[in-house]
Formats: C-alpha cells, sequence, structure tokens
C-alpha cells in the first residue's frame, strides 16, 4: 500500500503522477528565454545530418506504438517530413527498404521488448541510425541506439501504460521541435511559443484530472456494455486506438480503435443503443483543419444519435455544440491541436480503470499479459 501512496492500484497512482512525468520529460530540456530546445546531447546524431533528413522511421509495440502514430502527425506537420509507422512486430516481414537521409525512431516503455529490439536491430544492419524513446535507463534498446530520449516518467508497475504514454508523446514533440530548430523549419517565435505550451501541460493535466469522479460515474453507467467504439480524427486517431486498448486490456471489454471518418465505410452497421460511441470531437479554434474535423465529428454524432447511439464525448472547455448533442461530454482545457492528445487519454484511463474496478478486476495484472513482451 505504501508504494502505492495510498492509491488503491498502480494504475490509478501512475495516472496521476502525470502530471510530474510530463514536467520531469519537459521541464529540464528547454529554455524559455533562449527559446530553445536542449536535446543535442541526447540525439547524438549531427546537425547536418539531421538537417538532411529525408525521412523518419517509427517503429513500436502496442502503446508505444500509439504514442510513434501522434508523432507521425507532429513530424510531418512541423516538419514537413514523411514519416511512417510500423508495428514492430510486422517490421521484418515487411523489410522495408531504408535509404541514406533516414533515421529510425524506436519507441519502448520497458526498452525490451523483444520485437522492438529485433527491428531496432534490422533497421541499425540496413544502416539507419536510431534513436530510442524509452522510460527505462540502460535497457538493452537504450544500449544500441545512436541516441536515446528517456522518457523520465518514472517506474511504471502497472501493465497499463499510463504515464509512460503521455510522456512518450511529450518527447516525440520536443524531438519535432528539436529537429524543426535544426533544420531551420521553426522561428524562435515558433519555437517560444511551442515551449511555452509544453510547459503549460502539466497543469492541464492536473485539471483533466479532476474529471476523474465524472469517469467513475460514466463507468458506473457503462459498465455493462460488452462492446464499445472509440472514434477520433487525425492526431486524435491514435489516442481513440489507446482508449480502446486500455478498456480491453484492463476490464476485458471489447472495444474498438477506429479513424473516425471510416465508420461509414462499415462500422456504422454495428451502431446502435447497444454499442456506445467514446468520440474525441476536441478543437483548436487557432487550426483551420481541426476546425474543419470537428465540424465532421459534429456531424457523425448527430447522425450517430439518429441511430439512437450513446455518445460520450470528449471536446474542448467552452464547447456548448457538442455537448448539446452528445449524452454525456468530459472536458479538456484548450490546448494546440497536437499536443491536445497528451490531455485527451487522461480521461479515458480513468473511465478504463473504473470500468475494471467495478467488475473487480486485478487491474494491475490483467490476466495473460506481461508487463513487456520479450519472447
Ligand atoms: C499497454 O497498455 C500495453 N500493456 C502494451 O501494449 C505495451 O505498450 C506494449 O507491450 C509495448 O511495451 P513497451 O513499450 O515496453 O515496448
Amino acid at each position: 500500500m505504501s508504494e502505492k501512496d495510498g492509491f488503491p492500484h498502480f494504475m490509478l497512482k501512475e495516472i496521476f503522477e502525470q502530471p510530474q512525468a510530463l514536467k520531469d520529460a519537459v521541464v529540464s530540456r528547454v529554455s524559455l528565454a533562449e527559446a530553445e530546445i536542449r536535446i543535442a546531447n541526447e540525439i547524438r546524431i549531427s546537425s547536418e545530418e539531421l538537417r538532411a533528413l529525408r525521412r523518419i522511421n517509427i517503429v513500436a509495440s502496442g502503446t508505444s506504438r500509439h504514442a510513434g502514430m501522434a508523432g507521425q502527425y507532429m513530424f510531418q506537420d512541423l516538419l514537413h517530413l514523411f514519416a511512417d509507422v510500423d508495428y514492430a512486430s510486422e517490421y521484418e516481414y515487411r523489410n522495408p527498404p531504408i535509404g541514406p537521409e533516414e533515421i529510425t525512431i524506436v519507441i519502448t516503455q520497458s526498452g525490451e521488448t523483444s520485437d522492438t529490439l529485433a527491428a531496432q536491430r534490422l533497421a541499425r544492419r540496413k544502416g539507419s541510425r536510431t534513436i530510442a524513446v524509452t522510460n527505462v535507463m540502460k535497457s538493452t534498446v537504450a544500449k544500441e541506439a545512436d541516441g536515446v530520449l528517456y522518457t523520465h516518467a518514472g517506474p511504471e508497475i502497472s501493465i497499463a501504460s499510463t504515464k509512460a504514454f503521455t510522456a512518450q508523446m511529450a518527447v516525440l514533440f520536443l524531438l519535432s521541435t528539436y529537429l524543426g530548430q535544426v533544420r531551420g523549419n521553426l522561428s524562435r517565435e515558433a519555437l517560444r511559443g511551442w515551449i511555452e505550451e509544453l510547459l503549460a501541460l502539466p497543469e492541464k493535466a492536473d485539471t483533466v484530472l479532476r474529471c476523474a469522479d465524472q469517469c467513475r460515474r460514466l463507468a458506473d453507467q457503462f459498465r455493462g456494455f460488452e462492446d464499445f467504439l472509440f472514434l477520433g480524427r487525425a492526431v486524435h486517431f491514435p489516442i481513440a486506438m489507446d482508449g480502446a486498448l486500455k478498456l480491453k486490456e484492463v476490464s476485458y471489454v471489447h472495444a474498438e480503435g477506429y479513424p473516425a471518418g471510416e465508420t461509414k465505410h462499415g462500422p456504422n452497421a454495428l451502431i446502435d443503443e447497444n454499442l456506445p460511441v467514446v468520440i474525441i470531437a476536441t478543437c483548436d479554434q487557432n487550426d483551420p483543419g481541426s476546425v474543419t474535423r470537428y465540424k465532421k465529428s459534429v456531424s457523425d454524432v448527430l447522425g450517430f444519435k439518429k441511430q439512437s447511439a450513446r455518445v460520450i464525448a470528449l471536446a474542448t472547455e467552452g464547447d456548448t455544440e457538442i455537448s448539446e448533442i452528445a449524452d454525456h461530454t468530459i472536458f479538456i482545457p484548450r490546448a494546440p491541436e497536437l499536443l491536445a492528445p497528451i490531455l485527451e487519454i487522461i480521461p479515458l484511463q480513468l473511465f478504463a480503470y473504473h470500468v475494471a474496478t467495478r467488475k473487480g478486476l486485478d487491474v494491475d495484472r490483467p490476466r495473460n499479459l506481461v508487463k513487456s513482451v520479450q519472447e
């Protein structure tokens, strides 16, 4: 109990540690006064090489891969650089060619996942430089990488990855802004703005955690359902994927994460009063793309309601449109489109946790799963 600091489970403790984990991942790596991202000594790849980059390959498993998917949007949006994401377990079968001006980023909380390690070794054999994003000091992946960005989230005991995930996304954002700094994609002014937003994240995560009671009440209401659909567009799609994965792994409830725009291409046939829909419909008013996507999500929710679906929406605070049509709305503080995912996953983690505890399940050690798959 003492290791859990009074929390009934490590998962809940680790969810609540996210504001601190985000601080530890970010604060020492940025200078607001100089408008500078300071991770050159961790990357250990020359600026010349980084300027020449034409493509980024990202390889990971499970939740770490979802962080990589979010990273893909960050790299492509901020750097206009092509970024590809692979399942580590599929990487060698796809046997992708790697060009000279490419790097491979491997993301793994434990640093020991065998598929991720095998993918890293394959990428190295093909001549790629690798950067490891990991939580465990001196793990095998860290030792074998050219550069290492530790997530500094602290030990993650619960099998369900929570704080490591949000720290991974923060670190990937740091890496994309660092590359923007080196490659000249981001002006000092833009960098300063991004650093301010990064530094504001821990407090915003604290604010999101105040929805814990609401998530518990929702879990009470929805604990009887056997299937869920999680939807999101663009950088929010990986969050839908991870929200579904969390529910699956800790509460043994079937949940699917889907890109919202794909619903009409099949899953819509399933949507009725027996399939609750969780939709991420946050909006960054300063980003025209985000506003367009938000409008599409509003129209999706109207359609789901016509089909009698129960809809839980994640929306940006101050939004009144979505809360009028969704059955339940969880509000997230305002954040730029690329950083909002770090906040959005928190209520979904809490929801999965509470559904699992309502069912009396062993939340920290779900059946048939291990913390790090090493075989
Ligand atoms: C997430 O909640 C999982 N338990 C699992 O998907 C995990 O993220 C995956 O096994 C990868 O582990 P790693 O980050 O240690 O490589």
